[in-house]
């Protein structure tokens, strides 16, 4: 389904237009599709239903609470970072043993925390981790669930920035340091090894990285099976990459047949940890035009969000489709670099950009801002975190305040 559709010219989110959202809760403004959200929860289940299978939704990519509710909902468990996601999917009503730790780097409190609420696994990243995790569940005489993370070596093929599956990134274990944890881990009652996992990056477009990884997984996971461990589950990751401009990724049912059989294979459950998938293309970001600046060189459309509300464009280069809330047919079209407030070149939302002609108070939204949006949104400017709205059907509600001055400013009011 398409949430986001142009009625008569003027945009909407499900039954409510754009234009009145942006009046109403103000800009920079998030503004999520409840249906669709739904939609692809659903379709994600209907298209794994053919295996036993846990989708781990990655939080990373979306952390908002009523977002983490709704995907918790679906019966969907939770890929977390840091305590603070996992308190957060906990509070979102995740079950702990739905969640899964993901991370280089994680903390021993973290690690205390985790193995208290009782989650699925650990996936390890370095032997020092694992050691880590071993200590912490001696000490609270509480056997820790672990996963080994592989490293398969794999090109995703993706930006360089978020392509984690080779040997020159810091993540996973590499294959011929196997032996070496499987011996940790048989020698250690306190490390009970569930299974294997992996991630090799993110938003990927083609299904063959994901073919490789998954058969290379599944003769892993056989192999030490052979040696004796009773493993219980396969952690094939998240990364399916979502359409931006003009990709054409697996959809859930190919990503389905790629990956299920290496979990029969290997006759465990199996994990995956959608992120992007799920939420990137449930949101926009919808932004007012502040100022058409007409220079010799270009024309700059100035918006009020910025690369600190959408970091995206600036340090990916990535692209989102810009469109014009209202879209008046008879308009001129004109070729414009849509920009931010900030000081910086880099803050751009996109350049070279064909939109009717704009001017001030005119609203524009920019697409697929539904991961890796708000998350990773700052207060580069001293700016206040833009709001977060979800819809539903002709209703929409505050899922975030707009941050003020006040609470930006407080954690510094110390003399
Ligand atoms: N699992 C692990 C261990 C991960 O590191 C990630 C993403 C995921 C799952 C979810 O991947 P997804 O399905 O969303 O592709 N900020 C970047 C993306 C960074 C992804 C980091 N890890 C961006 O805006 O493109």
């Amino acid at each position: 389904m398409d949430a986001f559709t142009y009625r008569s010219g003027e945009a909407f989110c499900e039954g409510i237009p754009l234009e009145e959202l942006a009046k109403n809760y103000g800009t920079p403004l998030y503004v999520y599709s409840g249906a669709a959200l739904d939609a692809r929860c659903e379709a994600l289940k209907a298209a794994f239903s053919g295996h036993p299978t846990l989708p781990c939704y990655a939080v990373k990519a979306n952390t908002n609470l009523s977002i983490l509710k709704r995907i918790a909902a679906h019966g969907f468990g939770a890929d977390v970072v840091s305590v603070g996601e996992l308190e957060k999917a906990l509070l979102a009503g995740v079950p702990a043993d739905r969640i899964v730790y993901s991370g280089v780097g994680k903390l021993r409190s973290e690690i205390e925390r985790a193995l208290d609420v009782g989650i699925l696994s650990f996936n390890v990243e370095s032997v020092g981790e694992l050691t880590l995790i071993a200590e912490v569940a001696q000490k609270k005489q509480k056997r820790a669930p672990v996963t080994l993370r592989i490293n398969p070596n794999v090109d995703a093929k993706t930006n360089p920035y978020i392509a984690t599956g080779l040997y020159s990134t810091k993540f996973g274990i590499a294959e011929n340091e196997m032996t070496w944890f499987l011996e940790i881990a048989s020698n250690n009652r306190w490390l009970d090894l569930v299974g294997l996992s992996c991630h090799i990056g993110s938003q990927i477009t083609d299904v063959k990285p994901f073919r490789e990884v998954a058969e290379r997984m599944a003769t892993l996971s056989r192999e030490i099976q052979a040696k004796g461990f009773e493993l219980r589950l396969l952690d094939l990751g998240g990364g399916l990459g979502i359409r931006y401009q003009n990709e054409s990724p697996p959809d859930f049912a190919e990503y389905a047949r790629t990956l299920i059989p290496a979990a029969e294979a290997a006759g465990v459950r199996l994990l995956i940890e959608p992120g992007r998938s799920l939420v990137g293309n449930v949101g926009v970001l919808l932004s007012r035009v502040l100022y058409v600046k007409r220079t010799p060189a270009k024309t700059f459309v100035i918006v009020d969000a910025a690369m600190n509300d959408l970091l995206r464009p600036s340090i990916y280069r990535s692209y989102h489709e810009i469109r014009a809330v209202r879209d008046g047919g008879t308009s001129r079209i004109e070729n414009v670099d849509v920009v931010g407030p900030i000081c910086e070149t880099g803050d751009f939302l996109g350049l070279d950009r064909t939109l009717p002609e704009l001017k001030p108070g005119d609203y524009v939204f920019v697409e697929g801002a539904g991961a890796y949006g708000f998350a990773m949104a700052s207060n580069y400017n001293t700016r206040p975190r833009a709001s977060e709205v979800m819809v539903d059907g002709s209703e929409a509600r505050v899922v975030r305040r707009r941050e003020t001055l006040e609470q930006l400013l407080a954690p510094e009011l110390v003399d």
